[in-house]
Order: C-alpha cells, then sequence, then structure tokens
C-alpha cells in the first residue's frame, strides 16, 4: 500500500523509518519531510495545512493511508475532510476528526471532558474578558503559584505559572483583556497547581480497543537541571525507571479506560494516538493535558521500541480491530539526545552544513530540522538532529547518545548534557 506522512521532524522520520520497514508498505511519501525523511521516503513539497493539494495527491499516487503528524491539520478538520469526499472516504487516516482533535485545541473542553468522565485532574474555572474579575476573585482563592492557561493554541507558550497573586492578575487581565495570546487567550483557564513529577502515556486507539504503548520522560526545558525556556522537548527516556506496577494500573484504569469510553459515550470517533501528558503527585497520577498526536521528541523513544509492523497497527485502527492484532516490544530502554541550534528556542540562524553523521555506527540518527541544499545536509529548524539509543536502562542509553553527538557537528549546535538527572 501506498502511504503519506504529513509532517517535516524527528517524529515524521520515526515514523518513516517504522512504516518503510513494513513489507506492506509500497511507495512511502512525506509531505513536506526533511533531508532525512529524504534518504528513506520521496518527500513531497505540500503543506500540512493544504487540504486541496493533499487531496490531489492522494489521488494521483493512491494513496491508501495518510499518517498525521503534528496537531495543526487534525485540529483543522483535515480526517472530517477526507471522510466528506467521496474519492478520499476509504483512505485509512491516523488521527482523530475535528471534535476529538478538540482536547488539544481548548483547554477548557479537555477539562470538561476529564470532569464528566471522573478522570483525576487539577481543580479549575474558566474566564472570559466579561468575567475577569471573578477570575481575580478565583485566584485570591488558590495558593501560589497561580497556572493560567490559554483555551486555545497557542505554540507551545500559551501556560503560565506565576509566583506572585498581583503579577497572576494582571496577567490574567493581559491575557483576557489585552489578547496576549489573540483568540486563543479569549478564555482562560484557572488551574490549581498540582507539585510531581511528569510523564507521559502514549495510546494508540481505534475509537473501541487501545493498546497502551511505551510510557516516555521528556525533557522541555533548555537548560540543565530543568532551567530556562521550555522548548519542544531537549531528550526523551523510555521505560519511565520509576513507573511500578501499581502506578501502571492505577493509569490505566482511572485514566486510560475512562478516556477510551468517554470518547464513545461522547460520540467521538477517534482513530489516532492519545499522549497523555500525567503528573504524579503523592503516588497518585493526574492528568495535565491531552495531545492528539505523537509527542516529538518521545516518538523517537516510543516507535523504536515497538516490533510489531506499524502497518499493521495502523490497518488495525482503521478496520477497528485492534483487539486482533498482539503489541510486541523491545524490553530494551531507549533514550534520545535531541542537539540544536545556538539560540533556540529564541532567535536562531539556519542553513548550518552538518558534518559528520555517517561516523554514527550505533545509534538512530532521526533527522527534525534539517534540508538539503547544493547536496548538503543543511540545519533548518530549532531542534535539528535527534540520536536514539538502546540500551539495559536510561543510563546506559545514555552514555551511547553522549557518545555519538560528539561524532557530528553544525556551527552552533547545542545539547543538554544531563538528561535522566532527575530520575
Ligand atoms: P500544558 O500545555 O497544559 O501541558 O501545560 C504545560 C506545562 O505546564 C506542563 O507540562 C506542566 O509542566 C505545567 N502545568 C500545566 N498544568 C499544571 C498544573 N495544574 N500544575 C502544575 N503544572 C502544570
Ligand atoms: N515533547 C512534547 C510534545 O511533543 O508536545
Amino acid at each position: 500500500m501506498n502511504i503519506l506522512i504529513l509532517g517535516s521532524g524527528g517524529r515524521e522520520h520515526a515514523f518513516a523509518l517504522k512504516l518503510a520497514q513494513s513489507k506492506q508498505c509500497s511507495n512511502l511519501f512525506v509531505a513536506p519531510g526533511n533531508a532525512g525523511t529524504q534518504q528513506i521516503a520521496k518527500n513531497v513539497n505540500i503543506s500540512v495545512n493544504d487540504f486541496e493539494a493533499i487531496k490531489d495527491f492522494v489521488i494521483t499516487e493512491n494513496i491508501k493511508m495518510l499518517v498525521v503528524g503534528p496537531e495543526d491539520p487534525l485540529v483543522n478538520g483535515i480526517h472530517d475532510f477526507f471522510l466528506s469526499d467521496a474519492q478520499l472516504k476509504e483512505v485509512i487516516v491516523i488521527g482523530p476528526e475535528k471534535l476529538g482533535a478538540t482536547l488539544e485545541g481548548s483547554k477548557e473542553f479537555t477539562k470538561e471532558f476529564l470532569f464528566r468522565h471522573n478522570i483525576p485532574t487539577a481543580a479549575y474555572q474558566s474566564f472570559t474578558a466579561d468575567t475577569v474579575e471573578e477570575g481575580y476573585a478565583f485566584l485570591k482563592t488558590l495558593t501560589a503559584p497561580y497556572v493560567l492557561k490559554a483555551d486555545g493554541l497557542a505554540a507551545g507558550k500559551g501556560v503560565l505559572i506565576i509566583n506572585d497573586l498581583q503579577e497572576a492578575k494582571d496577567s490574567l487581565k493581559e491575557m483576557l483583556v489585552d489578547a496576549k495570546f489573540g483568540a486563543a487567550s479569549a478564555k482562560v483557564v484557572i488551574e490549581e497547581f498540582l507539585d510531581g513529577i511528569e510523564m507521559s502515556c502514549f495510546v494508540l486507539t481505534d475509537g473501541k480497543n487501545y493498546k497502551i504503548l511505551p510510557y516516555a520522560k521528556d525533557y522541555k526545558r533548555i537548560g540543565e537541571g530543568d532551567k530556562g525556556l521550555n522548548t519542544g522537548g531537549m531528550g526523551a527516556v523510555s521505560p519511565v525507571p520509576f513507573l511500578d506496577t501499581e502506578m501502571l494500573e492505577k493509569i490505566e484504569t482511572r485514566i486510560v479506560k475512562p478516556t477510551i469510553n468517554g470518547f464513545q459515550k461522547d460520540n467521538m470517533s477517534y482513530k489516532g494516538f492519545v499522549f497523555i501528558g500525567l503528573i504524579r503527585v503523592n503516588n497518585e497520577p493526574f492528568v495535565i493535558e491531552y495531545n492528539v498526536r505523537m509527542g516529538d521528541p518521545e516518538t523517537e523513544v516510543v516507535l523504536p521500541r515497538i516490533k510489531t509492523d506499524l502497518v499493521t497497527l495502523f490497518k488495525a485502527v482503521g478496520n477497528q480491530t485492534l483487539n486482533e492484532v498482539d503489541l510486541d516490544l523491545d524490553e530494551r530502554a531507549a533514550c534520545t539526545v535531541m542537539t540544536v541550534s545556538g539560540g533556540y528556542p529564541e532567535a536562531y540562524q539556519k542553513g548550518k552544513e552538518i558534518t559528520g553523521l555517517e561516523n554514527v555506527t550505533d545509534s538512530l540518527i532521526f533527522h527534525a530540522g534539517t534540508t538539503t541544499k547544493d547536496g548538503k545536509i543543511v540545519t533548518n529548524g530549532g531542534r535539528v538532529i535527534a540520536v536514539t539509543s538502546f540500551g539495559k536502562d536510561y543510563k546506559e542509553c545514555l552514555a551511547t547518545s553522549y557518545k555519538n553527538v560528539k561524532k557530528f557537528n553544525f556551527d552552533g549546535m547545542y545539547y543538554r548534557t544531563d538528561l535522566g538527572f532527575d530520575l
């Protein structure tokens, strides 16, 4: 079968590698892709939100499966677009329809879903410009730090955690009244602060059945010791060493099952990944957020640990027969170290040549922000190359990745050397 992946990051390179390994995959395309996907698939110069161009390509190339990497096209309704088109409706689309994607597109929608289905999460209230005074009053009832979330998608910047009450009030006003995050902050969710350690649970579902994929933990801050600005992710480890059987059981019964049942109760047709952001507080799991896609760079450690043919899994998602497929996992641990462009997550340069990648032989190299120029591989984003390694535990994996990041280079390359410090 011919398959098209949408996206251009390390996540999509990891999908491409896994799909290319399947005997069931004939022609593999990535739109728009990067220099890494180009080595194993065919890159197509189409934007992930250009649904008409995607449609033409799918028909011309006889694509039977569409794997949607990022959330944007899902929130914009690409799955619904395929279902409502006579020529596209038989294509298997991996990623939820618009209603399900609202779990990532709106914080308030998510909180309502969580409360409706009795899934543990922080207490909250939401406010608009008309109720800003009530918002101030609610803040007063809470203790610091204060968690303020823009309701809509704000490029990962819409969550503020503030220690001072007056500052929290000022920020609430900036968000609601002065449109700090544009339309995304026309509504703001204020939440009780949860103090604990975070991890991620990845679920693949056909809407009825589900498979829990390997757990992972990512490192979001740019600086060592989890200091500094938030990034897309500076690295990840899988499995999460502190998750014991009791905690895994709690997560499945209190969170995963009610989530999938919630989809059915709410008539939310959901075929794809659910990325559940969790926090452990006093040995109890709480949901921080849902994403409706895989994480990046978590995908670069989760997919390599899956031995089952990914096309088989995705077909079963399309046919709602996921219960008939066994999920076979690699018991080894995996980690990934992300190398980034100097300056990221603020301003950084692009177009720097990357040399020495061929010297890495005992790790997987996933391209994030790369492209080719005059036959050379050059940087094309903040996050550039992820180096994934296997080992008996996270320490052994990290040692291999850290050995291998030294074998390649680009001008301004930076990475965190302390991943796993908190485990
Ligand atoms: P979100 O976009 O909702 O995942 O929030 C971004 C980050 O803010 C999370 O990964 C957490 O580190 C932090 N965060 C969000 N909500 C809370 C909360 N209720 N308590 C503590 N930290 C939070
Ligand atoms: N690594 C976090 C994310 O993909 O949202």
